[in-house]
């Protein structure tokens, strides 16, 4: 595709560094210095922002299989492909936005929107940037692809490997992850390894395998995984009108997800698509909550994991993310700030947002409960034009849902156990099989 005759390379985004690589290269970090790298464009659009922003709208009436991806619809902000035909996609993005009024009074909110990005095809935020990485590991001619997870990224990789034809293996931490997403692995046909650590090892393990092997990996320190998760952020601008709201939240886990955002709204905000920034709110859980730490330390120099992350909210369950380094950079770019939730927090926060008749799974509602605490604390007024990303579908951890409402749900560590309690639980009901006893019971 050469809609925009932009020059790509991969350059390292150290300042100190700033090492450029070609696009065909196969490398994860920076060989000088280890620093993590962008997909770096040398813009020349082919159209003034105008005529592009019907041009992405007017793909949304037209039936060629990249018009039908919310992602590839913006190509020419993600201009890395030369043969768009060879893009491997399942028609994902362009996922809707919610109005939720019983979460808003929830948060102390006028008003409060909801993206959800569990309605993708492998229902979580994560097949944006799978279209991009398996393309370009399409591109590289690779055989088979790689990733540690913490359920959603292998389920879309397995997916997406699987419609690429290529051989998957999938590093999760075994017993960590939940059901809905192993399930999806299984089926799609990937290698799945359950590795007896957590996320952090299994990631460790798969980044020397991916040097050491010609296995490509696939986690979000690839940078062209990034490229994809921007498009969340421009169809929701689009969705905006191309006005931008006051703030976006989100959770924060390995940090890919923030990287992306701030990539996105920094590229928009300079080529002119918007003209104001949001800022970014990401939420992390207590128990893993090395970037909240970060945030509030006043030494940003390094990020020092967290030895034993724990958190129900399994999908978030990291101790050392990988890309705060641009987080923090995303953060700068768009005035964000950091909050972190407890689990009861979290718990209610996501039975609230079921009770708007939308649902999500555990990590995402965290975005809620983080706006509530960001509201409480008088950084988010009360009138601030908010959209919150929920990131993965209620049907990934139908365990989770069905412990809350029964009032069983509890962090279990090292042999203590942490009850949370059902404050929003929907117990359901026993009744014989009679009639009499069914309206009585219910009192119809
Ligand atoms: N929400 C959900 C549902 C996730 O699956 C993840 C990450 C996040 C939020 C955090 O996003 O890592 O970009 O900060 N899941 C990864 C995985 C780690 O393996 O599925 P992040």
């Amino acid at each position: 595709m050469n809609a925009n005759d932009s020059t790509t390379s991969l350059g390292c985004i150290e300042a100190t560094c700033k090492a450029r690589y070609a696009i065909g290269e196969r490398i994860y970090a920076c060989s000088r210095c280890g620093g993590l790298l962008d997909v770096q464009y040398d813009f020349k659009l082919a159209a003034n922002t105008a005529d592009l922003k019907v041009m992405f709208r007017n793909r949304r009436a037209s039936d060629a299989t990249a018009d039908l991806s919310g992602v590839w619809r913006f190509r020419e902000l993600l201009p890395f492909v030369n043969d768009l035909s060879k893009a491997v996609t399942l028609a994902e993005g362009n996922t809707p936005i919610y109005e939720a009024p019983q979460s808003a009074a929830y948060a102390g909110l006028d008003q409060l929107r909801f993206k959800h990005q569990g309605m993708n095809p492998t229902g979580s935020f994560k097949d944006n940037g799978m279209t991009t990485g398996i393309t370009q590991a399409v591109a590289l001619g690779a055989q088979a692809v790689a990733c540690a997870s913490t359920g959603n990224t292998s389920a879309s990789m397995a997916a997406y490997a699987a419609r690429a034809g290529m051989r998957a293996f999938v590093f999760i931490p075994a017993d960590q992850i939940a059901y809905g997403k192993l399930s999806q692995s299984l089926e799609y046909g990937a290698r799945v390894v359950e590795i007896e650590g957590n996320f952090d090892d299994a990631m460790r393990l798969v980044r020397e395998l991916a040097d050491e092997t010609d296995i490509y990996l696939l986690n979000s320190i690839n940078p062209f995984r990034l490229e994809g998760q921007k498009a969340i952020i421009i169809a929701m601008m689009e969705q905006c009108g191309w006005r931008a709201p006051d703030w976006i939240a989100l959770p924060g886990g390995n940090l890919g997800n923030t990287s992306a955002f701030g990539k996105a709204l920094h590229e928009m905000k300079t080529l002119g698509f918007i003209d104001r920034m949001p800022r970014l709110a990401v939420i992390q859980a207590e128990g893993a909550a090395p970037f909240y730490e970060l945030f509030v330390s006043p030494d940003k120099s390094a990020l020092r994991p967290v030895a034993h992350p724990s958190t129900l909210a399994t999908a978030i369950r990291i101790g050392n993310p990988v890309s705060w380094t641009k987080a923090l950079r995303a953060l700068a770019w768009t005035d964000g700030v950091v909050e972190r939730v407890t689990e009861q927090e979290i718990a209610d926060a996501k039975a609230i947002i079921g009770r708007d008749g939308i649902g999500c799974e555990p990590a995402s509602a965290s975005t809620l409960a983080g706006v509530r605490r960001l509201v409480a604390s008088g950084v988010v007024d009360s009138s601030a034009n908010v959209i919150a990303v929920l990131t993965g579908n209620l049907l990934k951890d139908p365990s989770y849902t069905i412990s809350y409402h029964t009032e069983k749900l509890a962090l279990e560590e090292d042999g203590a156990r942490d009850p949370i309690s059902g404050r929003f639980a929907n117990r359901p009901i026993r009744a014989g099989a009679s009639k009499e006893e069914i309206k009585r019971t219910l009192k119809l």
